[in-house]
């Protein structure tokens, strides 16, 4: 496995590299199952897979918790060697961003809602640290999962509208045995609060069951906030949310069943039921996409 800690070590590697079919996963590190589940589909898909491991602080807001966010460099080595990865693509802020660095990439539409919405900058953060990484590794395929919808469907749109030739494949959420989904976060809990949190998936499927069932928007969201609420209220909602799938517009009562009508569905088959919340101070988010 080559580890790359410049920029010119990795053009190197792949202006050498004669590979049609190259994969790339962007990761922030601390790597789990659900990473991993990327790297696999990549190198089934990929003759070569490059992971790249870089904290990005643009995305975060100063108030978050980039100084704390965990980082296991060794043993997220040792697991993608296991895993056979070709190239490590493992940049210091400096190598990403010079001094004078003044260009950014925005999405202008999508990352307004939901996560956008609730974390500023965000978004302006992942697709300019995603498409300074896709100019650098021109991979032929991209990894994201599907835990951060609203990431994978930006990067659909930036790949689209920015013309990249790249095809973007999205993966199922890993979750721990009690439906939490996976996420470097998680690190952040206790045990007893995992067990808590999983409450969360818990309630996605609710929300599904009752989609599917046809009931109206604001039963479901108010069943959903009750369902959460059971955690004794030290669960806080940021936002509880049922959107189209593609350009995440809320549903409401009236187009709810506009949506999943019996016999009319008209403009859209998938709703993504979404959330995040706080548990203690801790951000969770989680998803579940229901076929309707
Ligand atoms: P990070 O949170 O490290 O996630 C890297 C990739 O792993 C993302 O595509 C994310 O959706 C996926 N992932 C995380 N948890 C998962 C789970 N439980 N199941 C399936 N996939 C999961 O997302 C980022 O980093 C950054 O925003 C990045 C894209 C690297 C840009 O900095």
């Amino acid at each position: 496995m080559k580890i790359c800690k410049t920029i010119s070590e990795l053009i190197v590697w792949r202006n050498e590299s004669e590979t049609r079919n190259i994969g790339f996963v962007p990761t922030m590190g601390s790597l789990h199952q659900g990473h991993f589940s990327l790297v696999e589909e990549s190198k089934n898909v990929c003759q070569k897979t490059v992971v790249s491991i870089f904290v990005n602080e643009l995305q975060f807001s100063p108030e978050e918790d980039f100084d704390q966010y965990p980082r296991t460099i060794e043993t997220d080595l040792d697991a993608l060697k296991t895993l056979k990865v070709d190239v490590v693509f493992l940049p210091s802020k400096e190598e990403m961003y010079n001094e004078s660095f003044s260009v950014v990439v925005t999405e202008l539409k999508i990352s307004q809602k939901l996560e956008g919405a609730s974390r500023p900058g965000f978004f302006k953060g992942v697709t300019t640290i995603v498409s300074k990484l896709f100019n650098l590794v021109r991979p032929s395929h991209a990894f994201f999962g599907q835990k951060d919808i609203q990431q994978l469907v930006v990067i659909q749109r930036m790949v689209k509208d920015l013309n990249y030739a790249i095809k973007v494949v999205g993966c199922e959420t890993v979750r721990e045995k009690n439906g939490l989904a996976m996420s470097s976060r998680n690190q952040y809990l206790s045990s007893n609060e995992k067990e808590r949190a999983s409450i969360i998936y818990k309630t996605l499927q609710l929300g599904e069951n009752m989609v599917k069932n046809n009931e109206k928007y604001s039963t479901i969201i108010n069943a959903m906030k009750g369902n959460l609420q059971e955690d004794g209220g030290e669960l806080q909602v940021d936002y509880l949310s049922i959107t189209e799938t593609g350009n995440f517009d809320e549903l409401s009562d009236d187009r709810h069943l506009q949506c999943v009508g019996v016999g009319n569905i008209n403009f859209s088959t998938q709703v993504v039921i979404s959330c995040a919340v706080y548990l203690n101070k801790v951000r969770l988010i989680d998803n579940i996409v229901v076929n309707v």
